[in-house]
């Protein structure tokens, strides 16, 4: 059988050799189509694999009919957006994901983010601390509980809102818990997004909650570009030259806003808050366990499609 890695931004090497040998110690084929251009690469790749393992790749209806053998997608990584998971649903593949294993990666990349707010983009001029402010967790899933660790270290006063999450999780982490929105981002300096991009989250997050940040308020994007409404979002900066917006998720508009908001944005180039040795070693080895204990023994405990 062959499972087939198809990521366009690859894994590290140590990832990649971790990978192969859960795969070829279990007996399967290991096929690796790294960095690909286009879509076309990756629809006559998957035309003989038994499993795939992506990360943010776009795993379309397109190419599930392309993959004739197909039985798991596994999405080495936490959001799962990516993978059309009403059509593999048709086919009786199994979609899965590794939750938790980047977390921390993105998590750490929040404060990066975070800092580089604070002092103005080291442009040289007198920024502040994150010690003693305010910072609101948009979704306590597994980054957002990281985020509130990595948040006490600096000395920060954390709040989250989840309504998927209980109040005692929160609270047996040291968070406040919050559930008005609106005071979720009226009461934060700091306000870190870590919804999932759904129906409902799409473009949820625009002029309206933007603004009500408090003065200097900063949100921080690691989660999704599709929650924020972008046009909200440019309104906004422009009515509120005191906020600032900083993303691992470049939004469509990013040339746009970086040449009329300056220092009020900062963009990675690519989404890079997995992209840490650890975070693929951990989240591409799981991902091939997975694979390999579906193909194996019909373990399907990750499954996030019926
Ligand atoms: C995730 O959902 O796990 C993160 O957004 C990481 O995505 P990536 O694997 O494309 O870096």
């Amino acid at each position: 059988m062959k499972v087939l890695v198809a990521t366009e931004k690859p894994f590290a090497a140590e990832a990649v050799e971790g990978i192969r040998q859960e795969i070829e110690s279990a007996g399967y084929e290991l096929e690796l189509l790294e960095k690909y251009s286009s879509k076309d690469e990756l629809l006559a790749a998957v035309a003989t694999a038994d499993a795939l393992i992506v990360r943010s790749d776009k795993v379309t209806a397109d190419v599930i009919a392309a993959a004739p053998a197909l039985k798991i997608v596994v999405r080495a990584g936490a959001g799962y957006d990516n993978v059309d998971l009403a059509a593999a649903s048709e086919r009786g593949i199994v979609v899965e994901n590794t939750p938790g294993q980047n977390s921390n990666a993105v998590a750490e990349l929040v404060f990066g983010l975070a800092v580089m707010a604070a002092r103005n983009m080291l442009d040289g001029t007198s920024g502040s601390e994150l010690k003693g402010k305010r910072l609101g967790i948009h979704a306590f899933g597994q980054v957002g509980r990281n985020v509130a660790r990595i948040a006490k270290g600096f000395g920060m006063e954390v709040c989250a809102l989840d309504p998927y999450c209980p109040d005692s999780a929160m609270t047996d982490a040291g968070v406040t818990p919050v559930h008005d929105l609106r005071s979720l981002y009226s009461d934060n300096r700091y306000v870190s997004l870590h919804i999932p991009a759904t129906p409902e989250t799409r473009g949820s997050v625009g002029y309206d909650l933007i603004t009500l940040l408090p003065k200097g308020g900063v949100l921080i994007n690691t989660a999704r570009k599709e929650v924020i409404d972008e046009e909200g979002l440019a309104r906004a900066l422009a009515d509120r030259p005191d906020i600032k917006y900083v993303a691992d998720v470049a939004p469509d508009c990013a040339a746009d806003l970086s040449a009329r908001f300056g220092k009020q944005v900062l963009f990675t180039p690519k989404k890079m808050g997995a992209q840490t040795a650890e975070a693929n070693i951990n989240a591409g080895i799981a991902a091939a366990r997975q694979v390999v204990a579906y193909l194996r023994d019909g373990i399907d405990r990750f499954r996030v499609n019926k």
